[in-house]
Protein backbone atom coordinates (compact mmCIF):
# COMPACT_ATOMS: atom_id res chain seq x y z
CA UNK A 1 0.00 0.00 0.00
CA UNK A 2 1.60 3.48 -1.43
CA UNK A 3 1.45 5.68 1.71
CA UNK A 4 3.82 9.14 1.36
CA UNK A 5 4.87 9.89 -2.31
CA UNK A 6 7.89 12.09 -1.89
CA UNK A 7 8.09 14.85 -4.49
CA UNK A 8 12.02 16.18 -4.38
CA UNK A 9 12.88 19.33 -5.33
CA UNK A 10 13.20 19.00 -9.03
CA UNK A 11 10.21 17.34 -9.24
CA UNK A 12 7.28 18.17 -12.04
CA UNK A 13 3.89 17.20 -11.05
CA UNK A 14 1.44 16.80 -13.57
CA UNK A 15 -1.90 15.72 -12.40
CA UNK A 16 -4.81 14.38 -14.71
CA UNK A 17 -8.10 13.95 -12.73
CA UNK A 18 -11.32 12.40 -14.41
CA UNK A 19 -15.02 12.20 -13.14
CA UNK A 20 -14.11 10.34 -10.09
CA UNK A 21 -12.27 13.25 -8.44
CA UNK A 22 -15.96 14.65 -8.39
CA UNK A 23 -17.77 11.99 -7.11
CA UNK A 24 -17.42 12.57 -3.55
CA UNK A 25 -19.00 15.53 -4.40
CA UNK A 26 -22.29 13.70 -5.25
CA UNK A 27 -21.64 14.01 -8.88
CA UNK A 28 -21.82 10.77 -11.02
CA UNK A 29 -18.96 9.59 -13.31
CA UNK A 30 -19.68 8.77 -16.83
CA UNK A 31 -19.22 4.86 -16.39
CA UNK A 32 -20.04 3.90 -12.87
CA UNK A 33 -23.52 4.05 -13.58
CA UNK A 34 -23.26 2.78 -17.23
CA UNK A 35 -22.63 6.27 -18.63
CA UNK A 36 -26.61 6.82 -18.83
CA UNK A 37 -28.45 9.95 -19.02
CA UNK A 38 -32.18 9.03 -19.36
CA UNK A 39 -31.47 6.36 -21.19
CA UNK A 40 -29.09 7.83 -23.78
CA UNK A 41 -25.53 6.85 -23.26
CA UNK A 42 -23.42 9.88 -23.16
CA UNK A 43 -21.42 9.05 -26.29
CA UNK A 44 -24.88 9.79 -28.13
CA UNK A 45 -25.35 13.02 -26.59
CA UNK A 46 -22.50 14.84 -26.75
CA UNK A 47 -21.37 14.97 -30.21
CA UNK A 48 -21.22 17.43 -32.92
CA UNK A 49 -24.08 14.79 -34.85
CA UNK A 50 -26.43 15.03 -31.28
CA UNK A 51 -26.07 18.77 -31.80
CA UNK A 52 -27.16 18.52 -35.40
CA UNK A 53 -30.06 16.61 -34.68
CA UNK A 54 -31.23 17.80 -31.55
CA UNK A 55 -29.95 20.93 -29.96
CA UNK A 56 -32.69 20.63 -27.71
CA UNK A 57 -31.50 17.69 -26.10
CA UNK A 58 -28.39 18.30 -25.79
CA UNK A 59 -28.97 21.52 -24.13
CA UNK A 60 -31.52 19.66 -21.46
CA UNK A 61 -28.30 17.27 -21.03
CA UNK A 62 -26.20 20.19 -20.27
CA UNK A 63 -28.37 22.05 -18.38
CA UNK A 64 -29.27 18.79 -16.25
CA UNK A 65 -25.44 18.88 -15.37
CA UNK A 66 -25.64 22.52 -14.85
CA UNK A 67 -28.32 22.08 -12.40
CA UNK A 68 -26.43 19.16 -10.37
CA UNK A 69 -23.07 21.16 -10.78
CA UNK A 70 -24.39 24.41 -8.78
CA UNK A 71 -25.66 21.95 -5.90
CA UNK A 72 -22.30 20.26 -4.91
CA UNK A 73 -19.54 21.47 -3.38
CA UNK A 74 -15.56 20.63 -3.58
CA UNK A 75 -14.74 17.72 -1.89
CA UNK A 76 -11.29 16.98 0.39
CA UNK A 77 -9.64 15.93 -3.23
CA UNK A 78 -10.14 19.17 -4.84
CA UNK A 79 -8.86 20.74 -1.77
CA UNK A 80 -5.68 18.33 -1.44
CA UNK A 81 -4.99 19.14 -5.13
CA UNK A 82 -5.44 22.95 -4.15
CA UNK A 83 -3.00 22.57 -1.69
CA UNK A 84 -0.29 21.11 -3.37
CA UNK A 85 -0.49 23.30 -5.86
CA UNK A 86 0.27 26.28 -3.51
CA UNK A 87 3.37 24.31 -2.06
CA UNK A 88 5.00 23.27 -5.37
CA UNK A 89 4.02 26.38 -7.55
CA UNK A 90 4.74 26.21 -11.27
CA UNK A 91 6.15 22.62 -10.96
CA UNK A 92 2.85 21.49 -10.15
CA UNK A 93 0.29 21.29 -13.62
CA UNK A 94 -3.45 20.08 -13.26
CA UNK A 95 -5.28 18.78 -16.12
CA UNK A 96 -8.48 17.70 -15.84
CA UNK A 97 -10.96 16.35 -18.04
CA UNK A 98 -13.90 17.55 -15.86
CA UNK A 99 -16.02 20.52 -16.99
CA UNK A 100 -17.52 21.13 -13.85
CA UNK A 101 -15.95 24.33 -11.79
CA UNK A 102 -15.17 22.33 -8.53
CA UNK A 103 -11.20 22.37 -8.93
CA UNK A 104 -11.69 26.39 -9.09
CA UNK A 105 -13.76 26.47 -6.28
CA UNK A 106 -11.24 24.58 -4.23
CA UNK A 107 -8.61 27.01 -4.99
CA UNK A 108 -6.76 25.61 -7.94
CA UNK A 109 -5.45 28.36 -10.06
CA UNK A 110 -3.24 26.15 -12.49
CA UNK A 111 -5.87 24.34 -14.05
CA UNK A 112 -6.53 23.42 -17.98
CA UNK A 113 -10.25 22.21 -18.72
CA UNK A 114 -9.27 20.09 -21.52
CA UNK A 115 -12.74 19.08 -22.55
CA UNK A 116 -13.82 22.48 -21.70
CA UNK A 117 -16.20 24.10 -19.37
CA UNK A 118 -19.91 23.64 -18.29
CA UNK A 119 -20.36 27.09 -17.14
CA UNK A 120 -19.13 28.21 -20.63
CA UNK A 121 -20.58 29.00 -23.93
CA UNK A 122 -20.00 29.65 -27.36
CA UNK A 123 -21.52 29.82 -30.48
CA UNK A 124 -21.99 26.90 -32.79
CA UNK A 125 -20.48 28.99 -35.77
CA UNK A 126 -17.06 29.93 -36.19
CA UNK A 127 -17.72 33.86 -36.30
CA UNK A 128 -15.26 35.16 -33.78
CA UNK A 129 -17.56 35.27 -30.63
CA UNK A 130 -15.28 33.74 -27.76
CA UNK A 131 -17.03 31.82 -25.35
CA UNK A 132 -18.60 33.06 -22.43
CA UNK A 133 -19.47 32.34 -18.67
CA UNK A 134 -22.78 31.35 -18.59
CA UNK A 135 -24.98 29.62 -16.08
CA UNK A 136 -28.57 29.89 -17.46
CA UNK A 137 -30.19 26.51 -18.16
CA UNK A 138 -31.83 26.10 -21.93
CA UNK A 139 -34.73 23.28 -21.84
CA UNK A 140 -36.42 23.72 -25.06
CA UNK A 141 -35.15 24.79 -28.60
CA UNK A 142 -37.18 28.23 -28.55
CA UNK A 143 -35.30 29.51 -25.15
CA UNK A 144 -31.70 28.43 -27.10
CA UNK A 145 -30.01 32.16 -27.57
CA UNK A 146 -29.04 32.89 -31.20
CA UNK A 147 -25.53 34.65 -31.35
CA UNK A 148 -25.30 37.89 -33.31
CA UNK A 149 -24.10 36.11 -36.40
CA UNK A 150 -27.33 33.54 -36.07
CA UNK A 151 -25.83 31.18 -34.78
CA UNK A 152 -27.04 28.93 -31.95
CA UNK A 153 -25.41 28.99 -28.91
CA UNK A 154 -24.00 25.35 -27.91
CA UNK A 155 -22.13 24.98 -24.68
CA UNK A 156 -18.53 25.38 -24.44
CA UNK A 157 -17.74 21.53 -23.94
CA UNK A 158 -15.16 19.16 -26.26
CA UNK A 159 -17.75 16.79 -27.63
CA UNK A 160 -16.69 13.10 -28.52
CA UNK A 161 -14.85 13.06 -32.66
CA UNK A 162 -13.97 17.17 -31.05
CA UNK A 163 -10.07 18.08 -30.59
CA UNK A 164 -9.14 18.67 -26.47
CA UNK A 165 -8.20 22.06 -26.32
CA UNK A 166 -4.82 22.93 -25.40
CA UNK A 167 -2.80 19.85 -26.53
CA UNK A 168 0.47 21.16 -27.43
CA UNK A 169 0.78 23.05 -23.75
CA UNK A 170 -0.55 20.03 -22.46
CA UNK A 171 2.01 17.86 -24.60
CA UNK A 172 4.44 20.05 -23.37
CA UNK A 173 4.20 19.38 -19.89
CA UNK A 174 4.08 15.89 -20.14
CA UNK A 175 7.37 16.30 -21.56
CA UNK A 176 8.55 17.79 -18.66
CA UNK A 177 7.24 16.14 -15.65
CA UNK A 178 8.83 13.85 -13.32
CA UNK A 179 5.60 12.79 -12.53
CA UNK A 180 2.31 11.96 -13.60
CA UNK A 181 -0.52 11.11 -11.19
CA UNK A 182 -3.93 9.68 -12.60
CA UNK A 183 -6.71 10.21 -10.20
CA UNK A 184 -10.45 9.22 -10.48
CA UNK A 185 -10.42 8.57 -14.08
CA UNK A 186 -11.08 5.45 -15.87
CA UNK A 187 -9.09 5.89 -18.81
CA UNK A 188 -10.94 4.94 -21.55
CA UNK A 189 -10.85 8.40 -23.35
CA UNK A 190 -7.91 9.32 -25.49
CA UNK A 191 -6.12 11.29 -25.76
CA UNK A 192 -5.96 11.29 -22.14
CA UNK A 193 -5.66 7.69 -21.68
CA UNK A 194 -2.42 8.06 -23.60
CA UNK A 195 -0.82 10.29 -21.13
CA UNK A 196 0.70 7.84 -18.75
CA UNK A 197 2.26 5.91 -21.81
CA UNK A 198 3.55 9.25 -23.10
CA UNK A 199 4.78 10.03 -19.25
CA UNK A 200 6.78 6.71 -18.84
CA UNK A 201 8.18 7.59 -22.23
CA UNK A 202 9.81 10.71 -21.05
CA UNK A 203 10.85 8.95 -17.60
CA UNK A 204 8.05 9.98 -15.54
CA UNK A 205 7.21 7.96 -12.43
CA UNK A 206 3.36 6.78 -12.82
CA UNK A 207 1.05 7.08 -10.15
CA UNK A 208 -2.78 6.20 -10.27
CA UNK A 209 -5.31 6.54 -7.92
CA UNK A 210 -8.88 5.06 -7.85
CA UNK A 211 -11.11 2.56 -5.80
CA UNK A 212 -10.23 -0.40 -7.90
CA UNK A 213 -7.66 -1.23 -10.00
CA UNK A 214 -7.59 -0.14 -13.59
CA UNK A 215 -7.05 -2.27 -16.98
CA UNK A 216 -3.55 -1.10 -17.79
CA UNK A 217 -2.14 -1.36 -13.95
CA UNK A 218 0.48 -2.71 -15.27
CA UNK A 219 1.83 0.64 -17.19
CA UNK A 220 1.98 2.53 -13.61
CA UNK A 221 4.81 2.45 -11.19
CA UNK A 222 2.38 3.01 -8.24
CA UNK A 223 -1.26 2.14 -8.17
CA UNK A 224 -3.08 4.07 -4.97
CA UNK A 225 -6.58 2.02 -3.94
CA UNK A 226 -9.08 4.12 -2.35
CA UNK A 227 -11.69 6.78 -3.15
CA UNK A 228 -9.81 10.49 -4.14
CA UNK A 229 -10.97 12.50 -0.78
CA UNK A 230 -9.71 10.00 1.61
CA UNK A 231 -6.41 9.22 -0.16
CA UNK A 232 -5.09 12.09 -1.77
CA UNK A 233 -5.06 14.64 1.95
CA UNK A 234 -1.09 13.49 3.09
CA UNK A 235 -0.54 11.29 -0.03
CA UNK A 236 2.40 13.25 -1.45
CA UNK A 237 4.90 14.58 1.12
CA UNK A 238 7.24 17.85 0.48
CA UNK A 239 10.71 17.46 2.34
CA UNK A 240 11.41 20.66 3.56
CA UNK A 241 13.78 22.65 2.47
CA UNK A 242 17.36 23.02 4.56
N1 LIG B 1 -12.29 8.55 -6.10
C1 LIG B 1 -11.47 8.26 -7.15
N2 LIG B 1 -11.89 7.64 -8.27
C2 LIG B 1 -13.20 7.27 -8.32
C3 LIG B 1 -14.11 7.53 -7.28
C4 LIG B 1 -13.61 8.20 -6.13
N3 LIG B 1 -14.39 8.48 -5.09
N4 LIG B 1 -15.33 7.02 -7.64
C5 LIG B 1 -15.18 6.49 -8.88
N5 LIG B 1 -13.90 6.62 -9.28
C6 LIG B 1 -13.28 6.19 -10.54
C7 LIG B 1 -13.96 5.02 -11.21
O1 LIG B 1 -13.43 3.80 -10.72
C8 LIG B 1 -13.55 5.26 -12.66
O2 LIG B 1 -12.30 4.66 -12.92
O3 LIG B 1 -13.42 7.28 -11.42
C9 LIG B 1 -13.37 6.77 -12.75
C10 LIG B 1 -14.45 7.46 -13.55
O4 LIG B 1 -14.33 7.01 -14.87
P1 LIG B 1 -15.29 7.64 -15.98
O5 LIG B 1 -16.70 7.64 -15.49
O6 LIG B 1 -14.96 6.95 -17.28
O7 LIG B 1 -14.85 9.16 -16.08
P2 LIG B 1 -13.62 9.76 -16.86
O8 LIG B 1 -12.46 8.80 -16.88
O9 LIG B 1 -13.38 11.11 -16.32
O10 LIG B 1 -14.20 9.89 -18.36
C11 LIG B 1 -13.35 10.51 -19.31
O11 LIG B 1 -15.15 10.45 -20.90
O12 LIG B 1 -17.40 10.71 -21.14
C12 LIG B 1 -16.19 11.29 -21.40
O13 LIG B 1 -15.62 13.56 -21.65
C13 LIG B 1 -16.07 12.62 -20.72
O14 LIG B 1 -14.23 13.56 -19.47
C14 LIG B 1 -15.01 12.38 -19.66
C15 LIG B 1 -14.18 11.28 -20.27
Amino acid sequence: MVTGIEIGRRDRLFLLTGAGVSAESGLPTFRDNGGLWNGYRVEEVATPGAWTEDAEKVWRFYSMRRRDALKCQPNSAHYALAELERELGERFFLCTQNVDPLHERAGSKRLLHMHGELFRSRCEADCGLPDFFDDKLYESAAEIPRCECGGRIRPHIVWFGEIPFEMDRIYSELDRCTMLAVIGSSGTVYPAAGFVDQARRSGARTVYIGPERPLNAAIFNDVVLGKAGEVLPGLFRIPKAG
